[in-house]
């Protein structure tokens, strides 16, 4: 096969070399615009894993690289004066020039042509090729030729960073934090042979123009930046080699993904390589994997299928599937990690101590959790986990380990919780005329037993026209509040758990069938419906009931019911309140600017829309014992264009904390049927990390958290206080008990009763994990 490979970068030379050792009859030319030795940035980092990838492929270059590379374990922070570091990460940092280096002599000495300096200007450059690797970089001329085709979505995202070294050593990969009059500053730091390191500095983009730097050339941007690291450079300078770069010295990161890789261009085949079709962050230091590992799998189809023009066509296919999903897991990993340093300024660093800002750094990418950072490196975890356990009011002996995160207790007002874990609301719609039961007693009790610290009832209603189903409970009469109460004393009586009672008014979702009744969920009842009432007369689905849109008298009315089912939880002796302002009921009908179409003060901005549900709170509040705590659910994002953002999310929440809330339970969506909600392990985290970190309230996580791994990783990051979690509690009322055995957690308390269930538990999960045990697999954090 003629082979041309426009752009010698990793990608293109590392293709042709492959391809060349595959079967030295293949005619291949990488044509390069540069001289040899000429090239730009530092040095690049990327894991073990890869290496041991590239020694599979070819063992003479992963040979010579493994010489000239940079091996190191630590990550180290310096931040508020504090230099903190933790080990077992495993790193290979190397030259871009040696890297280069390395492969164009390979390439020679397998007899792959190169070309340099020489600008390609399109494919029709080489119209007797039968394919051309478009291995031309972020900017590459032949994806911008066929944007048609290959759909590029190019993303620029607001930070700016400068790529300099300096040949100050260190020995681990170091980040620096500084804070300046307009904010905060972050340098990524890596050594890469013996004699330099690269030093990465970057910063939002307003912090960057209000010190000038938008009007600053190279030198004065090394020099504000040798000032600003002056502590940490001890005298060293910093250096620049971007004599390629046009403009400003200062980038924007641009991220790219192409919908299409391939196209035939009616003589050859045209395939996008490394970054001309994807970019993954500096953050995460995996833009050189992900290039040297497509020209890997691009290799391996050959291989597999056969590596003449003929089979090209497949070959390509087989190879944009494959790749595809390999790279958007790692993109998403990078753009995570990316965006934790967009934000780090206004979000963490001023609010974190450097203790979790360090773990919060660590996990930024959230592919490292936290039984995996025990696997890196079990002696800084441990200090990290007796920080946290002596910070959450723990006092213990030196020789008592402290517990992981989840099983930290946490005080708010009067009440203690035992751990982390709430089980989340969940309506059963299984009462009769509102009246709690059997079925209740048994359900809630048995969750209270099954190692949570907080049970939360389900949305309980003020009035029977309330009620989402007929099935729906309620707290209008002493009848209701004497069933709670027989329920709540059974809790109390019997475990160590709280109880608590989330209150709701279904608004324009009600008057609805239970999910296995009728029509199902949503879905008007068959017959003996009631009048709905809402913020705007507004149906939630199309050929719903159309709800009236509340007078002034209608919403003091139901103001007062809350009230009176506040009272009524307080006598019934529940430990804890949460106002439903979500999931488009009727408090959240007046949130949404999607469900909220009024023209008096309680329409129109988010301030005025707030009102009657801060009215409602205000209300309760003062009914509500002030030794008790309440916290409001909120959906933090209606995933609707038009709709409530995550910003917004954060201004409810700074309403409701002025308005005394102790705590914001981020939900997310059911405001809208037109919503598009982006599913995934623990998809609603970033609302309640978001707004605990910005708006500084405390914050509930909730959705898909479904193992201890996950509640650690959030809570000992500072990204919520407390976890609900509701499915994995239908299907195991133990679950909190359940997944503390699983990480061997042996200090759990379990219900005397259910003593002799515990170990045996722990000790079949143990003889699991025993034969389970793999070594640990290292990606970069
Ligand atoms: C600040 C920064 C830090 C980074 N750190 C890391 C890191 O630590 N680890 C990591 O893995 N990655 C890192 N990267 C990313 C990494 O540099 C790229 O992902 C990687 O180089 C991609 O390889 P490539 O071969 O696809 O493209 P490139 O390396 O960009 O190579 C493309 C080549 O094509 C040539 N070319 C382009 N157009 C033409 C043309 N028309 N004619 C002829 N030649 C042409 C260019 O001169 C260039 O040599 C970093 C990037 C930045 C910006
Ligand atoms: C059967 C069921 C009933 C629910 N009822 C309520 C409810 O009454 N109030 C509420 O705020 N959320 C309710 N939810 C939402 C859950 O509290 C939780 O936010 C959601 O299920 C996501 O958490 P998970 O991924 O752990 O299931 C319900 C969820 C389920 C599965």
């Amino acid at each position: 096969m003629k082979i041309v490979c426009i752009g010698g970068g990793p990608a293109g030379l590392y293709f042709g070399l492959l391809m060349k050792q595959l079967d030295p009859r293949h005619d291949i030319t990488v044509v390069e615009r540069n001289k040899p030795y000429d090239t730009f940035g530092w040095g690049v980092v990327f894991s073990d894993a890869t290496m041991d990838n590239m020694r599979q492929w070819d063992a003479v270059t992963a040979a010579e690289i493994q010489q000239a590379f940079n091996h190191w374990d630590d990550i180290e922070l310096k931040f508020k004066g504090r230099t903190l570091r933790s080990g077992g990460h495993g790193f290979v940092g190397i030259g871009r020039k040696k890297l280069l280096n390395i492969l164009q002599a390979r390439c020679e000495q397998l007899g792959v042509k190169l070309l340099f300096e020489t600008e390609v200007e399109s494919d029709a450059d080489f119209p007797d090729a039968d394919l051309i690797i478009a291995s031309d970089g972020i900017n590459s001329k032949v994806r911008n030729k066929y944007a048609p085709v290959f759909k590029p979505d190019i993303v620029t995202r607001p930070n700016r960073y400068i790529w300099l070294g300096t040949h100050r050593l260190y020995d681990a990969f170091t980040f620096v934090f500084e804070k300046t009059e307009h904010g905060w500053f972050q340098a990524h730091i890596y050594k890469f042979d013996e004699h330099t390191t690269t030093y990465i500095v970057e910063t939002p983009e307003d912090v960057w123009k209000a010190h000038g730097l938008d009007q600053a050339g190279m030198e004065d941007s090394i020099a504000f930046c040798e000032k600003l690291f002056a502590d940490d450079l001890q005298g060293h300078k910093l250096m620049t080699n971007a004599r390629h770069l046009r403009g400003s010295a200062w980038l924007n990161f641009q991220r790219v993904v192409c919908e299409q890789w391939s196209h035939f261009n009616g003589r050859a085949h045209v395939v996008l390589m490394g970054d001309a079709v994807h970019t993954a962050h500096f953050a995460i230091g995996s833009g050189t994997k992900l290039a040297i590992e497509d020209a890997i799998e691009l290799t391996r189809q050959f291989k597999e299928l056969g590596d003449s023009p003929a089979q090209i066509g497949q070959v390509l296919e087989r190879y944009q599937s494959l790749r595809r999903v390999d790279v958007l897991r790692l993109q998403n990993a990078a753009w995570n990690a990316m965006e934790w340093f967009e934000v780090v300024g206004e979000r963490y660093a001023d609010q974190l101590p450097p203790e979790q800002f360090m773990y919060s750094m660590l996990t930024r990418s959230q592919r490292i959790s936290h039984e995996n950072l025990r696997l890196r490196d079990k002696a800084w975890l441990e200090g990290f986990e007796r920080w946290f356990a002596e910070r959450a009011g723990m006092t213990l002996p030196a020789h008592v380990p402290a517990p992981p995160p989840m099983f930290t207790p946490y005080t708010v007002r009067g009440v203690t919780l035992k751990n982390r874990v709430v089980v989340s609301p969940m309506a059963q719609y299984s009462c009769v005329d509102g009246l709690p039961a059997d079925y209740h007693l048994v359900h809630l009790g048995a969750r209270a037993m099954g190692g949570a610290a907080l049970v939360m009832a389900e949305m309980t209603c003020p009035t029977p026209d309330a009620r989402i189903t007929p099935g729906c409970p309620g707290l209008w009469n002493d009848a209701q509040r004497d069933g709670w109460k027989r329920i709540v004393d059974h809790v109390h009586a019997g475990t160590d758990a709280k109880i608590g009672i989330q209150l709701g008014h279904a608004g324009p979702k009600g008057s609805t069938n239970a999910p296995w009744d009728g029509a199902g969920a949503d879905r008007p009842l068959p017959d003996g419906n009631w009048p709905l009432i809402a913020a705007s007369a507004l149906p939630y689905l199309d050929d719903g009931q159309v709800p009236r849109e509340m007078s002034r008298a209608d919403m003091e009315r139901v103001r007062d019911d809350f009230v009176r089912s506040t009272r009524l939880a307080a006598e019934a002796g529940f430990d804890w309140l949460e106002l439903h302002c979500a999931h488009g009921y009727l408090l959240s009908s007046f949130i949404s600017p999607l469900t909220n179409r009024r023209n008096d003060d309680y329409g129109g901005s988010l301030a005025k829309r707030l009102r009657y549900p801060l009215e409602v709170f205000a209300a309760v509040r003062a009914a509500w014992p002030q030794q008790l705590p309440m916290s409001v659910r909120i959906s933090a994002h209606d995933w609707v264009e038009g709709g409530i953002t995550p910003q917004d999310a954060v201004e409810i929440a700074r309403a409701f904390k002025a308005a005394g809330a102790d705590m914001i339970d981020c939900s997310s969506g059911q405001v809208s049927a037109q919503q598009k909600p982006t599913y995934g392990r623990m998809y609603q985290t970033p609302f309640a990390d978001r707004i605990r970190n910005e708006a500084g309230i405390a914050t509930i996580a909730v959705g898909a958290i479904s193992e201890a791994d996950h509640v650690n990783s959030i809570i000992a990051a500072g990204r919520a206080d407390l976890c609900a979690v509701a499915r994995p509690h239908l299907a195991n009322p133990a679950w909190t008990l359940t997944e503390g055995a699983k990480i061997g957690y042996t200090p759990m308390p379990w219900p005397r009763q259910y003593l002799s269930g515990k170990s045996q538990m722990e000790t079949l999960f143990a003889r699991e994990k025993a034969q389970q045990a793999v070594p640990a697999y290292k990606e970069p954090a």
